[in-house]
């Protein structure tokens, strides 16, 4: 095998996910170096199209802030839950969706919605065809590779969108784009 091979594969078997940051910022640098990584992953439709989108929050009060109110909107929709048994059974799998309240940078990750013309020629197929979730998930890995290339830790979480409506509201997603998912980054605990 070649070098280069030799190093990917180095590289992929390092990556784990990480939950649990040092408390240090994560600098302009280090979010240009990701940037640039997910910038450069194929995409549908070429030339920015599907307005596939990364960006940062390093505001940690924004963060924490995130994480609270989507927790406590995630309770109440378990607390509304009729059957005891769903009730703690949701609660039980929204435990790994809302821990990320302490991580020093926040990537958002969002893409174009399908337009209306697609829907139309293509009904629930369309966002297959669109294509921008799965674009969006290219670079999503590519970013997550370039943060282990520079020692940061790094965890993709959708859970949180199981709050979509709360979610996207605090991070100010427009009308016209769809939020993919979040990834938690920081410098792995020691
Ligand atoms: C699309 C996607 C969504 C994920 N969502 C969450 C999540 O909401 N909460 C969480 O703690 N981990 C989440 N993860 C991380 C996975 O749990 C993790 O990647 C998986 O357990 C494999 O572990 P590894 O990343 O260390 O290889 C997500 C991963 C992916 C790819």
């Amino acid at each position: 095998m070649t070098e280069n091979y030799d190093a990917l594969m180095a590289l992929l078997e390092s990556r784990h996910s990480c939950r649990s940051f040092a408390p240090d910022p994560v600098d302009e640098k280090a979010l240009q170096s990701l940037s640039d990584a997910f910038a450069l992953a194929p995409q549908a439709g070429g030339g920015g199209r599907r307005g596939i989108q990364c960006r940062f929050v390093t505001d940690r009060a924004a963060i924490r802030n995130l994480a609270k109110r989507g927790q406590e909107a995630f309770i109440a929709f378990c607390q509304s839950i009729p059957s005891p048994f769903v009730r703690e059974q949701t609660a039980r799998y929204g435990e790994n969706f809302f821990w990320f309240g302490e991580a020093p940078a926040l990537a958002v990750v969002s893409c174009r919605k399908v337009p209306v013309f697609l829907e139309k020629l293509a009904g629930d197929r369309a966002h297959r065809i669109w294509g921008g979730e799965l674009s969006a998930a290219m670079a999503s890995f590519s970013l997550l590779l370039a943060a282990e290339t520079i020692g940061l830790g790094a965890c993709c979480l959708t859970g949180p969108l199981v709050m979509w409506h709360e979610v996207e509201g605090l991070l100010g997603i427009s009308k016209r784009d769809t939020l993919i998912l979040l990834i938690a980054l920081g410098y792995p605990q020691a």
